[in-house]
């Protein structure tokens, strides 16, 4: 890890132990541009990349031609409106209304350790395994400095990029738009790889060329969103899973978003992610400064499954924080599927009595416990006990779970309101509305304007009062719709621009508070399933439930496309009851806790309403998630196979660090009639080491129970057919002996 500036040749260079990232400074004018990403070079005298050589030369030798400069250059950072024409990622008015931006180099810092962003998420590192290269640019027409922040890892090749604009000059500017990162480079016939979706269909991947024009995907919903998501990567059409050059983006935020490549007429493309400038207008005042969000920036060479575990161990070590952090979590059993609105403190108890029996940890309430609701049509804002269903209250609740041996969890929406509410009648203007409109309702909901300070601390006294009455544990801090109609009563004109913004901050606000004061709550966030699952949120909670979709087939690409990004130890996943109720489809029970293993596990039905022989499976699916957790919180996780490619069957391996062991998850989906078994490669493992198959009595027919780590890796085994459709098999494999 290192960042030196080589001043002779006015060249940064920027080095994790795999990659280098390099920037040069050009021209009289200081321009900022961008020389070079990929593998590690140990060459820093990159300028002739930059082809100043060539025309249309830099200004101040062809001012004749500014505008093709310009609009050609590889800009680190740009400016707008003054020659550029490609999609930019700052725009400034002036009080005037004019809107040009032009940016120079004027002084670096380099130091140790990372800064935290001021309100906002962003990972962290310490002085000894982290830093920073400051960029500080400025228009001096405007008096504006744009400060570009650049920190790496002792052990992890992720760059974290963000920016900072000061208004340094007399006037207030309005910023209309502020991206958070850009890279400048030659398109070599890439593909772009995303994650599209919709409500129980988070994160499809999808691959795509790169072509000439704008390509890219973006959320102005308010939220990261289930529709799309704040991830882009771009590779090599020859690029792997295991093997290639690959780039990504990922946008530590959890609002409106923009992510793009441009093609452009001179074969170069140019990557941009940060906040939508749709509706977006901050007014920045003499002497203040904005802060955009964090873009972690990767390139691997070792294909896709490189890519994902950088972002993995990124995650794992220098985002999530707390007590969970490393730790193993308490297998819950949720309500939501199981008794929906309809259930009292009877009820919940005796589905604990029958789950702490059967190796369940800890009871999770989900939502109708407060106000009058009993459907999904009033009460949000009133954060009071309703003692008709929760009879002796929530703390005789609690504790008789507790008595048990369970934890107890609850669940809440505190970003909401509804018209049917003590919290609305009181204060109609704490919803957002824009005036003289009918405000637009989903799901019978508005949401509360929580920039204004005293709803924030309303909503937080409420829900602060309900953990404090009893020993409550867990909290799943839900988000039941998107953002629309946005007014605020509490802003001036000139600043409603600035309400989806300074909403996501008073959300990032809200659960700082509240894991302060409740340090060892175990927060999950949640929202209509999986539409804010973005890093932004990990800041705060260490896991964020995936999917209102539980099947176990649907699961197997909704997790695979989460986990292009996001650790395992992250992924709400619980074991549903069938007929499913998100698509009515039955699968094995066996099957169901199999894919749910690759996630936080917990349970998601009526323990005492399932068959007997799916209730008689659970304490060795908990004995399962005992023993394999530690592995699939900590471990490298790979694809093998995608059922979504091949349209027949899934497998993933998670191997230690120290390849000491494997867990491989298969799964047939679809059963074909065959004559012959499966050959499937296992990567990831000590190639001179003897792997011995543990659990090989799960499945005898596989015959051979010890292989060598290079036969499973490049020759593979066999694996037999399963009986059926919808069939899964674990393997675990341990390592027996280095050879
Ligand atoms: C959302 C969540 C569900 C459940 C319901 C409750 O849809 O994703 O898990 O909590 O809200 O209303």
């Amino acid at each position: 890890m290192q960042i030196n500036y080589n001043e002779q040749n006015r060249v940064f260079k920027i080095d994790t132990e795999h990659t280098s990232y390099c920037i040069g400074i050009v021209d009289e004018e200081n321009f900022v541009g961008h020389i070079y990403y990929g593998r590690k070079l140990s060459d820093d005298n990159l300028v002739y990349l930059m082809r100043t050589g060539e025309p249309p030369f830099v200004p101040s030798k062809n001012n004749r031609d500014r505008t093709s400069f310009l609009d050609t250059f590889p800009m680190e950072y740009t400016g707008h409106g003054l020659g550029d024409f490609r999609e930019g990622t700052l725009m400034v008015r002036t009080a005037g209304g004019h809107s040009g931006v032009s940016l120079s180099y004027v002084s670096h810092r380099i130091y140790d350790g990372k800064e935290e962003l001021a309100g906002l998420p962003a990972t962290f590192g310490m002085a000894d395994t982290c830093r920073t290269l400051e960029l500080t640019c400025e228009d001096k027409v405007l008096g504006l400095q744009v400060i570009l922040s650049y920190s790496i890892f002792a052990d992890n090749d992720a760059i974290a990029r963000s920016v900072r604009v000061v208004n340094g000059g007399k006037e207030a500017l309005y910023l209309t738009k502020v991206l958070s990162a850009c890279i400048d480079m030659d398109n070599e016939e890439y593909e772009m790889i995303t994650l599209p979706g919709s409500w129980a269909r988070e994160r499809i991947i999808q691959t795509r060329p790169v072509l000439k024009g704008k390509q890219g995907v973006s959320s102005v919903r308010g939220e990261s969103s289930h529709q799309e998501h704040p991830f882009m990567a771009w590779k090599r059409k020859t690029t792997t899973e295991e093997a290639g050059d690959i780039y990504a983006m990922n946008f530590v935020y959890s609002g409106n978003f923009m992510a793009q490549i441009e093609g452009d007429q001179s074969g170069s493309m140019r990557a941009l992610m940060g906040i939508h400038p749709q509706d977006f207008c901050w007014k920045l005042e003499p002497g203040d400064a904005f802060q955009a969000p964090e873009v972690i920036c990767v390139y691997s060479a070792e294909g896709i499954g490189g890519m994902s575990r950088t972002f993995h161990d990124l995650y794992r070590r220098h985002l999530i924080r707390g007590e969970y952090k490393d730790k193993k979590r308490p297998i819950l059993i949720n309500n939501w599927e199981a008794t929906y609105f309809d259930f009292d403190t009877d009820k919940l108890l005796a589905i604990a009595r029958e789950a702490s029996a059967l190796g369940i940890e800890m009871l999770v309430m989900d939502d109708g416990w407060f106000g009058c609701r009993n459907d999904d049509n009033s009460s949000l804002g009133d954060w009071q006990v309703n003692e008709e269903k929760l009879k002796g209250g929530l703390k005789y609740l609690v504790d008789e779970v507790n008595k048990l041996g369970m934890k107890f969890g609850i669940w809440l929406e505190p970003e909401m309101v509804s018209p049917d509410s003590n919290l609305y009648r009181e204060h109609p203007d704490w919803a957002f509305a824009i005036p003289g409109r009918t405000g637009s309702l989903s799901r019978n909901q508005y949401v509360l304007d929580l920039t204004r300070q005293e709803v924030r601390d309303c909503v937080y006294d409420m829900i602060a009062s309900v953990l404090r009455s009893a020993n409550i544990e867990y909290v799943k801090w839900d988000m039941n719709r998107q953002l629309s109609d946005m007014g605020s009563c509490g802003l001036p004109a000139d600043r409603q621009g600035e309400l989806f913004h300074r909403q996501v901050l008073a959300v990032y606000e809200l659960q700082d508070r509240l894991t302060r004061e409740f340090p060892h709550l175990l927060l999950e966030n949640c929202s209509g399933g999986g539409a804010r699952f973005d890093p932004g949120m990990l800041y705060y909670s260490p896991q964020i439930w995936c999917s209102d979709d539980t099947d176990a087939v649907e699961r197997l690409s909704i997790q695979a496309g989460t986990a292009m990004v996001y650790p395992l130890s992250t992924m709400g996943a619980h074991v549903s009851d069938c007929p499913n109720h998100a698509l009515g489809r039955t699968t094995p029970f066996e099957t169901r806790g199999y894919v749910a293993l690759a996630g936080t596990f917990g349970y998601e039905l009526d323990v005492t309403k399932i068959p007997e022989a799916d209730r008689a499976m659970i304490p060795e699916q908990t004995a399962m998630y005992h023993k394999y957790n530690d592995l699939v919180r900590e471990g490298d996780y790979y694809r093998i196979a995608h059922y979504a490619e091949n349209h027949y069957y899934d497998c993933y391996e998670v191997v230690a660090k120290d390849k000491s062991e494997a867990l491989v998850t298969y799964v047939q989906v679809l059963n074909r009639p065959s004559h012959h078994s499966r050959r499937i490669r296992i990567p990831g493992l000590d190639l001179t080491a003897v792997y011995v198959i543990e659990n090989a009595q799960d499945w005898p027919e596989i015959g051979q129970t010890e292989y060598r780590g290079d036969a499973l890796q490049f020759a593979g085994i066999n694996v037999p057919p399963l009986w059926g459709d919808f069939k899964g098999r674990l393997l675990h494999l341990v390592r027996k002996q280095a050879m």
